[in-house]
């Protein structure tokens, strides 16, 4: 069950395959929250890279330690202010010379007050700011505070080889879009990533080529909002009567980059997060189904179950017109599985409005799901229009409930494998059995197996005999007979 919420997740630096033999200073660089930030940070390592950085695992040998940090919920900001204090002591007891600085949401958010609340803190970049870092540097080696959180309307740093931290060698990210022009009302990433703004169809193709070539096995498309890709290139000016007729017939939308991706790569798995109900189209599904290797399975959140909370939140969809989209997907995909994000304690939000959100659960059963407790956010239209008034318990005692049945329905969907057969990419040794691989399979659904012969990255066809509602548990069919199954 994922219901971890994902701002308590961690990446603790990185792996040495891309560091640079002449490179002598060292950087400590660890990511929260979404996986946006964990790729960003891979952009930032690759910079610094060329700045004769290499990464290093250990906090007290580092020149510089870079926190790429989240906003999204009190929570998440908390964590990072305790990682903080943790570079302080570090810096006072055994390395005065460290240099530390902020990025990502929080130092959007925060700006300059961050200099003055944090002493700590030398440097505050914004997630758009990351090609300004070898001036701020220079300003920080000088003895200057530096600060640079200026958003953009293009950068995509689709120009950025990413460096691969902490990579298995198999899955990796790749990002499509950056920021989010929806404005939900309880949501501060509008403000900390700006405005929605696409890559270079062809920058991702040679990212992914690349990504082959050295033996990656999965990509995830990544962006706020996938389903609002969009980018206009291409063509010469002369065989259009005018701008907005080339651009128009050179668009290339979502579903097309998804296309052009799994046919580019055709042995490489395909995902992509996050969907949204309001932007998803039909068109999408269709390519999902004409494309074995992109993977069967939606993460689309939906919040709230309530019209009424829908409508607050600014959300443009409704419960039924969600359910209409659900049940479209699945006359196309039958195989598909689906996963969501929730808000309980939204401003208002009434026991009937809950009871709206479990009804939505148990229609959909969904396959895993991350739940939140409404976090007020600075500056967010919710803070400014609505009161926070859902006491802290019923907040807790709401989320308990939907996790509650998230595992419920969870466990009806890892039930439904047993007995199947269903192809593993294996991705790491199982945490709890070093006798068994750990991987997934389409449906995003974590499988352990015994290890046999097999290889991380390997594809393999397990037979399911058992699960619980996170995981499903089988044995591998022997090489030989693999390709029968098929
Ligand atoms: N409080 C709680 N959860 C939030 N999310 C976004 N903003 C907030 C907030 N202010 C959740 C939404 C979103 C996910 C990434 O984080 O469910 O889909
Ligand atoms: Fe936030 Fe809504 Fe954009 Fe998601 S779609 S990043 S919840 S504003």
């Amino acid at each position: 069950m994922q219901d971890k919420t994902i701002d308590e997740t961690k990446q603790g630096d990185s792996l040495v395959l891309e560091n640079k033999k002449e490179n002598t200073k060292k950087l400590f660089i660890e990511s929260y929250g979404c996986a946006m930030n964990f790729s960003d940070s891979e952009i930032v390592a690759s910079i610094l890279n060329d700045q004769g950085f290499n990464t290093t695992q250990n906090l007290e040998e580092a020149d510089l330690v870079l926190v790429n940090t989240c906003s999204i919920r009190d929570k998440a900001e908390q964590t990072v202010r305790k990682r903080l204090e943790k570079y302080n002591a570090v810096k006072r007891d055994h390395n005065p010379k460290m240099k530390v600085g902020v990025l990502g949401c929080m130092a959007e958010r925060l700006k300059e007050k961050f200099l003055d609340e944090e002493k700590i803190v030398d440097m505050v970049v914004g997630p758009d700011a990351y090609k300004d870092l070898p001036n701020l540097l220079a300003e920080v080696e000088a003895g200057n505070d530096a600060v640079n959180v200026i958003l953009s309307k293009d950068e995509t740093y689709g120009d950025i080889a990413p460096v691969r931290l902490n990579t298995n060698g198999i899955n990796a990210l790749v990002s499509i879009t950056r920021g989010c022009d929806n404005m939900c009302t309880f949501c501060v990433v509008p403000f900390t990533r700006g405005r929605e703004r696409s890559r270079d169809p062809q920058s991702i193709l040679g990212e992914i080529n690349e990504l082959a070539l050295k033996g990656y096995k999965e990509i995830t498309l990544l962006g706020q909002n996938v389903d609002s890709y969009v980018w206009y290139g291409g063509g010469l000016k002369k065989d259009f009567k005018n701008a907005s007729e080339m651009e128009k017939a050179t668009a290339t939308s979502f579903s097309q980059l998804l296309a052009m991706v799994a046919e580019a790569q055709p042995g490489m798995r395909v995902r992509f997060s996050t969907s949204n109900p309001q932007d998803m189209t039909e068109d999408v599904f269709h390519v999902m189904a004409k494309y074995r290797n992109i993977c069967n399975h939606v993460h689309l959140p939906f919040q709230s179950g309530s019209d009424r909370i829908l409508k607050e939140m600014n959300r443009q969809h409704t419960a039924d017109e969600y359910r209409a989209l659900v049940k479209r997907m699945w006359e196309i995909l039958p195989n598909c599985s689906i996963s969501q994000d929730i808000i309980v304690g939204f401003p208002g939000e009434t026991e009937q409005d809950h009871q709206d959100t479990l009804q939505l659960m148990e229609d959909i059963k969904f396959t895993f799901g991350y739940m939140y407790k409404y976090s007020e956010r600075p500056g967010t239209m919710a803070a400014r229009k609505f009161e926070d008034n859902i006491p802290e318990a019923t907040k807790k005692r709401r989320l308990t409930e939907i996790v509650d049945a998230q595992r419920t329905h969870a466990a009806y969907r890892t039930q439904q494998f047993v007995g199947k057969t269903t192809e593993v990419l294996i991705e790491k040794e199982s945490k709890k059995n070093p006798d068994q691989w750990s991987g997934r399979n389409e449906q995003s659904i974590g499988v352990v197996f015994p290890k046999g012969n097999y290889k991380i990255g390997d594809f393999v066809k397990v037979k399911i005999h058992d699960c619980t509602s996170a995981t499903l548990i089988g044995t591998s069919t022997p090489l030989s007979n693999q390709e029968a199954i098929d």
